[in-house]
């Protein structure tokens, strides 16, 4: 084992939420400039360690028992990164590698200096990131297709309610069009089928493309200093799923999203404006449905202040708080919607698409 440094980066949702947690129905992603990273080391003694302070101030000690990991004392917060570790040793056992002990950095610049949530996802991200850093250590690589079906195995195993649509922004990264896996196919596969097999075979609905970024339209972002549940939100829509508004809202979903996909693939500035502004229309009038507030009144402000100027917008993930988005197409455009953002109390992030193969 030699020492090994990644990265990952977080994401932001541009279209196709609560729609895309249904096998093979599309969102489109971008990951953004904020990272997690990772580093290993092998360590000089007979356990490892975890130094993160956002997991904990003091440096953890951890030990394998059997395959699995234990910390000298257990903190809820590692489960993400403990289940990671194990999934991917595990990959890395199947094909004949057995790793010594090791000390683990994390790093994140994901979350606000004093440690408020943006939603930025770093649940994805440390998965990715991890998976990385201990594939480098041992000199194994996999392409995109390969970390993140191994990432999306261990969120199906950590019973993620979510569309795992975070793990493929933050493995693809730039813009993404993402047709969401079929979590319970996986869980099946996952009962006899060893990992070399399962990252190898074919998996029903699941295609990440990656798309051409808007070469006009520039993404701002504006946060609500509001931190929301993701998993909270998304369990409140799991009920009637069979009801036929629910099922029309997929429907329309799924259209419009592939609108999207087309008018990036195609630079049609036009259609990419009006299907986010439709998608936004779709959310709310679900929302209403299902009687939960996707659009708090300041992610309203935020949108009703973009779409003024002439941008399109919407909330960006689960909503509830977090951020809101709105592509711009010139600067004036973009200042004006800025100050007024900032006048109500919308704090306008510094971030920019991440495009992993533009370095
Ligand atoms: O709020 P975020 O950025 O975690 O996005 C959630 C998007 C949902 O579609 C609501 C859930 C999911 O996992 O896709
Ligand atoms: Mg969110």
């Amino acid at each position: 084992m030699k020492h090994a440094h990644a990265k990952a980066p977080g994401k932001l949702y541009i279209a196709g939420e609560y729609a895309v947690t249904e096998p093979g129905h599309p969102a489109v992603i971008v990951a953004v400039d904020r990272f997690i990273t990772v580093s290993l080391s092998p360590s000089s003694n007979v356990y490892g360690t975890i130094c993160s302070p956002q997991l904990s101030s003091k440096t953890l000690k951890w030990k394998r028992l059997g395959h699995d990991l234990f910390l000298e004392e257990p903190i809820e917060k590692t489960t993400i990164l403990l289940k990671t570790i194990e999934v991917t040793e595990h990959f890395l056992r199947e094909k004949g590698v057995t790793l010594p002990y090791y000390d683990i950095t994390i790093k994140s610049s994901l979350d606000s200096k004093d440690g408020r949530k943006y939603g930025l996802g770093s649940s994805g991200a440390v998965t990715v990131a991890t998976i990385l850093a201990l594939l480098e250590s041992v000199e194994y690589s996999l392409d995109d297709e390969g970390i993140f079906k191994l990432a999306a195995i261990i969120h199906t195993q950590l019973h993620s309610r979510g569309s795992l649509g975070d793990l493929a922004a933050a493995t693809y990264t730039g813009w993404i069009a993402y047709y969401s896996v079929d979590k319970s196919w996986v869980k099946e596969k996952l009962a006899d089928a060893n990992l070399i097999s399962l990252l190898e075979c074919s998996w029903p609905e699941l295609k990440i493309e990656r798309l051409p970024s808007p070469k006009t339209l520039k993404l701002i972002v504006g946060w609500t200093g509001i931190p929301a549940s993701t998993e909270t939100y998304v369990k409140s829509i799991e009920q009637d799923r069979e009801e036929l508004n629910y099922q029309d809202f997929l429907l329309q979903s799924k259209k419009c999203v592939t609108d999207l996909i087309v008018g990036l693939k195609t630079n049609d500035t036009q259609q990419v404006f009006d299907s986010i502004r439709y998608n936004r229309e779709l959310l709310l009038e679900m929302s209403h449905a299902k009687e939960i507030v996707i659009e708090t009144p300041l992610l309203q402000t935020l949108t009703r202040i973009a779409l003024k100027y002439g941008a399109a917008s919407k909330t960006s993930g689960a909503g509830g708080g977090d951020c809101g988005i709105a592509l711009v197409n010139s600067s004036v455009q973009e200042n004006e919607i800025l100050s007024e953002w900032r006048a109500s109390t919308i704090e306008p992030l510094s971030l920019a698409v991440y495009d992993k193969s533009n370095l």
